[in-house]
């Protein structure tokens, strides 16, 4: 948290300036513009989304981009009755529907019988092309006017709790849930800008370029002060501590689910 109200309020001043940078010559293009105000949102509406719309969010995951289009992905698909049934309680910020995301790497076994036990290459591979799905989901929503919500924090106690997940939906070794998508119509869309790094401090040339501390101090500055502007009962810090205090299950969790043993994983996929 911002150590005084001085340095809490530039902090909230710079959060509330926050815009994302398009040259002034591409302003109106519209895909950009897309782009730049998508926010997450995590409180919507009780209307639901029409099937033809939701139809086609899915479809933008089926036809995305992905490692040699093995389509190492594989999406469960929920409305909040079906949620309620599987998981015993109410979807995520009472979206409409959720898609649960999972990399599959059963797929990638399937389409290539003798692909050589590397469980983190088979991982990455297969977390990247979900992690791009998952975007195409979000934009290609926002495109029909709905709004969403990525979670990694889907199931029990939240934070890749892969393990729980496993267990409810009967996954298969070799795949892992990674995100979970929350989607509704908006009933309130965040007015500011989460704080974003400047693209200096982001992008290099050349030589890579270490994080530069004070634009970490700025960005915890600046995510504290978002923080105690809007929630009264928790601080960022508790956040950040809330999800310490679940690594180590969730570390366990992937650890088994992922490398498991090899002789385990062979025969299992
Ligand atoms: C993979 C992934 C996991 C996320 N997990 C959560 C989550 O568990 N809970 C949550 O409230 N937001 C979650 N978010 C949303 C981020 O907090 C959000 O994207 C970030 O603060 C930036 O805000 P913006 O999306 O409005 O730009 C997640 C986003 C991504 C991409």
């Amino acid at each position: 948290m911002s150590a005084n109200p001085l340095s809490f309020l530039s902090a909230l001043g710079r959060i509330l300036k926050g815009k994302p940078q398009v040259p002034k010559s591409l302003a109106g293009n519209p895909t950009l513009s897309l782009l730049m105000a998508r926010r997450s949102v995590r409180k919507f509406q009780k209307r639901r989304i029409p099937d033809d719309v939701f139809a086609a969010i899915l479809e933008a995951a089926r036809v995305a981009p992905c490692t040699v289009n093995l389509q190492t992905w594989t999406f469960g698909v929920y409305d909040q009755s079906q949620w309620k049934k599987t998981f015993g309680s109410p979807m995520p910020f009472l979206g409409d529907r959720a898609v649960i995301l999972f990399a599959d790497m059963a797929r990638s076994r399937a389409a290539i019988p003798n692909f050589p036990y590397k469980p983190l290459c088979e991982l990455t591979l297969a977390t990247v092309n979900v992690g791009i799905a998952a975007y195409a989901m979000n934009i290609a929503a926002e495109a029909l006017g709905v709004s969403s919500v990525m979670l990694s924090e889907t199931g029990k106690t939240g934070f890749y709790d892969a393990r729980y997940l496993k267990e409810k939906l009967g996954l298969p070794h070799g795949v892992l849930p990674i995100t979970t998508l929350v989607l509704g119509y908006s009933a309130s869309t965040p007015k500011t800008m989460p704080p974003k790094y400047p693209l200096s401090e982001l992008a290099f040339t050349g030589r890579y370029k270490k994080p530069d501390a004070k634009a970490v101090k700025r960005w915890y500055d600046e995510m504290s002060a978002g923080y105690r502007a809007t929630y009264v009962t928790h601080s960022f810090k508790d956040k950040l501590n809330q999800y310490l205090g679940k690594a180590d299950e969730a570390e366990a969790g992937l650890q088994a689910l992922v490398l498991g043993k090899k002789e385990e994983f062979r025969k299992k996929i």
